[in-house]
């Protein structure tokens, strides 16, 4: 009887722990946060249809190309990171652009061997092959359960309907007004009277609904073969691009594993090369893992913070570059050993300058792209971080496609120690050159982090700033940051070069700027605030989801009642 009763007794238990493990493994409820309300919601309405978080992604993705069009789309490319619970697998479908293969080494140079910036930024000779439409068929085919044509059909009316823009869209214009008059299509889509349109305007992208409904009903193959690929070749060379249709029929979706790695007892994975994102990020806390930062003093951690990410972004300008195409000795550069080599070269009271480390010669700053984070209820889950580079790209709309191409060649080093558009260099050798065929380095840090307690998935825009604003929000999150807090931090950034802490207003009281100055440190308040981070996180002990969208941008974050199942049902809102 006492046996039977303690056998009940292990039984019960047993069954608790497999429930508890049960609960772990899926969090039953589902969460989204993404920079546009329409889309957030375009991911739900999926996701309610009985989509997993791989069809909500397209529907996202797909939906942020239409209402964010100055951020993402068609004619861009991204890094989505995945994570499908059932084998618990996970993967980065590489969607980077390619250099047309009439790319050269020196083709962004004048006669006399300087980079011309605007070759690189502005109109068609600024675009590569995009990897945008590939990456949503792969995601739809490969890891989906819905039709392409069901999970963008959101998007399909919103581009045919219209939608009324936002503050972001009318900023976002005004910076590249002249580049994008130069362009007929881009000027009737999105400019109002030859000029910015004021928040409200209503944006009907009719050409572009035509492009996502082709995509949707045909596949990717419609975009990268045939009739609309002949068309976007010969518009591309007849202003000075050099595009072939060899170069889109070639265009492959990289299967990427990503880069695993652990800050203290917190599993990381992030976006591998072509992202720097993942060995910057990872090189950074593997010198803090040297350091004590619970104990450390406000200034001590921005001090210390600041000293990892020179050296990791000087790494970045030194080695990185696309691993296809050259040698990049990842290993030794997540290695422990050499991170604590990096780290004991750091002193505590004193800055080093960067022009201290010998290989880089020193020689601006900007940007648009989109994130989002999804984790739908069986635990699946997506990290996206999708661009075009500059806010509408190369500002060069394929006529009668909607169609704007990126001006992701920009993100090559045209020449080494000449900074591109975000201020990053690369050193002599040049890793990161043009070649033809080859993908050019990215900031893009879509990261996955989980301890025994918690799980998030996040991400961020914003240039070169994006891999230390993921490291800011490691570390908060690390420490039991919440959602809002992570995403609404004043931020602090450094890059190497040029050498200094570019700062958001809020981020430091005048004794913390003070006592950073005596340590050597050079301060630069940033003109304006910089991110739009998307962060869903899974408390696995209370089995409860929270999402947050930047309050710099106009996203919308959602956790998704089960219950809720029609369009018209306002999901929660949990920023
Ligand atoms: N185009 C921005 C990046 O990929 O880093």
């Amino acid at each position: 009887m006492l046996i039977r009763k303690a056998s009940a007794i292990a039984l019960s238990i047993l069954l608790l722990c497999i429930g508890s493990t049960r609960a772990e493994q899926a969090p039953g409820q589902a969460a989204i946060a993404s920079a546009h309300p329409l889309a957030t919601r375009a991911g739900h309405e999926i996701l309610a249809a009985g989509g997993n978080a791989f069809d909500a992604a397209v529907a996202v993705a797909s939906t942020l190309a239409v209402v964010e069009p100055y951020a993402s789309g068609v004619g861009g490319g991204a890094f989505f990171l995945l994570h499908r619970a059932k084998d618990n697998y996970d993967v980065m479908l590489d969607a980077r652009e390619t250099a047309p293969l009439a790319a050269t080494r020196d083709m962004f140079l004048n006669k006399e061997g300087e980079a011309i910036e605007s070759f690189s930024r502005d109109g068609a000779l600024a675009a590569a092959i995009p990897g945008w439409p590939l990456a949503l068929e792969v995601l739809a085919k490969e890891y989906g359960r819905k039709s392409l044509k069901d999970s963008m059909a959101a998007s399909i009316q919103h581009a045919r309907q219209g939608f009324a823009t936002g503050e972001r869209y009318s900023k976002m214009v005004g910076w590249r007004e002249e580049i994008l008059k130069r362009n007929p299509a881009a000027t009737s889509i999105f400019l109002q009277n030859g000029t910015a349109p004021a928040p409200g305007f209503k944006l009907i992208q009719k050409d572009l609904a035509n492009t996502l409904e082709l995509i949707a009903n045909k596949g990717a193959i419609a975009f990268y073969r045939g009739g609309l690929a002949e068309r976007m070749v010969n518009e591309v060379n007849s202003t000075g691009g050099i595009w072939s249709k060899k170069d889109l029929a070639n265009y492959r979706i990289l299967q990427r594993k990503p880069i695993k790695a652990k800050y203290k007892d917190m599993q990381i994975t992030v976006a591998s090369l072509p992202s720097s994102g993942g060995i910057v990020l990872v090189d950074s806390l593997n010198m803090l893992g040297n350091f004590d930062l619970t104990a450390a003093g406000e200034v001590d951690r921005i001090h210390l913070v600041t000293e990892v990410l020179r050296r990791a972004y000087r790494d970045r300008a030194e080695f990185l570059g696309d691993s296809d195409f050259v040698f990049v000795p990842v290993k030794q550069l997540l290695h422990p050993y050499y991170a604590a080599g990096q780290a004991a070269g750091i002193r505590l009271d004193k800055a080093t300058p960067s022009d201290m480390f010998a290989g880089v010669p020193e020689t601006a700053i900007g940007a648009d792209t989109t994130h989002f984070s999804i984790i739908d209820k069986e635990g699946n889950r997506v990290s996206a971080t999708l661009s075009i580079n500059f806010p509408f790209g190369s500002g060069f709309v394929v006529a009668d496609t909607g169609i704007v191409l990126n001006n992701e060649m920009d993100d090559f080093a045209a020449k080494a120690g000449v900074p591109n558009g975000y201020g990053l260099i690369a050193g002599r050798d040049n890793p990161n050159a043009v070649f033809p065929g080859k993908r050019m380095l990215s900031s893009m840090t879509p990261t996955f982090l989980e301890t025994d307690n918690r799980l998030a998935v996040l991400g961020t825009p914003g240039g070169s700033r994006i891999i230390s604003m993921v490291l800011l929000a490691t570390l908060d999150f690390y420490n039991g940051a919440d959602a809002n807090t992570i995403v609404s931090k004043p931020r602090f950034h450094h890059q190497f070069l040029p050498d200094q802490i570019i700062y958001e207003k809020d981020a430091f009281n005048q004794d913390t700027k003070l006592e950073l100055q005596l340590r050597g440190h050079r301060l630069a308040e940033s003109s304006r605030h910089y991110g739009n981070m998307q962060v869903v996180i899974w408390d696995k002990r209370k089995n409860a989801l929270s999402a947050a969208s930047d309050p710099r941008g106009e996203g919308l974050a959602v956790v998704l009642d089960p219950a809720i199942k029609s369009r018209d049902d306002e999901p929660r809102s949990s920023k």
